[in-house]
């Protein structure tokens, strides 16, 4: 099927926890601020993923695929690559997920990956800047400002072109779960159905780098 035709790209979500940036994804979607694209497949790389759940709930085709039962980080990305390209993906969203995915991975859907992390990139970002531990490290250090980034994904942690970027207030008093639940409510789930919605359009328009180079 050429870009062209396509009316609607299709989205990977891929999770390893609660979901809630997964949620604020299908919700755009429902209520139509998501309209370029469709989610098709939900991956997360854990078993209990609240996740999947919420996927399944949506009537979206949920799966499990860990590197335990694939036997190694190469079985482990063939298996994620060969589930994305039976589902035709053509975007696929990180929300919330914590496996490593190699060069070889990234290489492969060039402009094609997207990221949210809990924080304004460049700051408290790269290997182990993940979850919780983000704002514990925002808070450590005393910032009046942190906030949430969407980039693309590369073979750099956090280290793709910059998307989108939203700045959210820090507090006297935070702890690290009242400012990661601010930064979710207020530039989370807003900025990723955003950013998905914005380059969906470029997608189907047959405008976007990633989409031609891949189809
Ligand atoms: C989100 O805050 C997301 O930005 C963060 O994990 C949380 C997942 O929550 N991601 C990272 O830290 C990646 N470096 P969710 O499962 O409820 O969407």
């Amino acid at each position: 099927m050429s870009a062209k035709k396509q009316k609607k790209a299709n989205i990977a979500v891929l999770i390893s926890g609660g979901g809630t940036n997964l949620q604020a994804i299908l919700d755009a979607e429902k209520s139509g601020a998501l309209h370029s694209g469709s989610v098709k497949l939900v991956i997360s790389n854990r078993k209990g993923a609240y996740g999947l759940e919420r996927a399944k709930a949506a009537g979206v085709k949920a799966v499990a695929v860990t590197k335990k039962d694939c036997g190694s980080q190469e079985a482990f990305e063939a298996e994620l690559i060969r589930r994305l390209d039976e589902a035709k993906t053509d975007l696929i969203v990180l929300a919330g997920w914590l496996a490593i995915l190699s060069e070889n991975f990234t290489r492969h859907f060039e402009h094609r990956i997207i990221n949210i992390h809990p924080a304004l990139i460049p700051s408290f970002c790269g290997e182990g800047f993940y979850g919780l531990k983000v704002h514990e490290a925002a808070l450590e250090k005393g910032v009046k400002v942190s906030g949430a980034t969407v980039h693309y994904v590369n073979e750099i942690p956090d280290g793709g072109e910059i998307i989108a970027q939203k700045a959210v207030r820090v507090y006297p008093g935070d702890t690290p779960e009242k400012l990661q639940l601010r930064i979710m409510k207020q530039a989370e789930w807003k900025l990723l159905p955003k950013a998905a919605e914005d380059i969906c359009a470029k997608i189907v328009a047959g405008d976007h780098p990633g989409f031609q180079e891949v189809r």
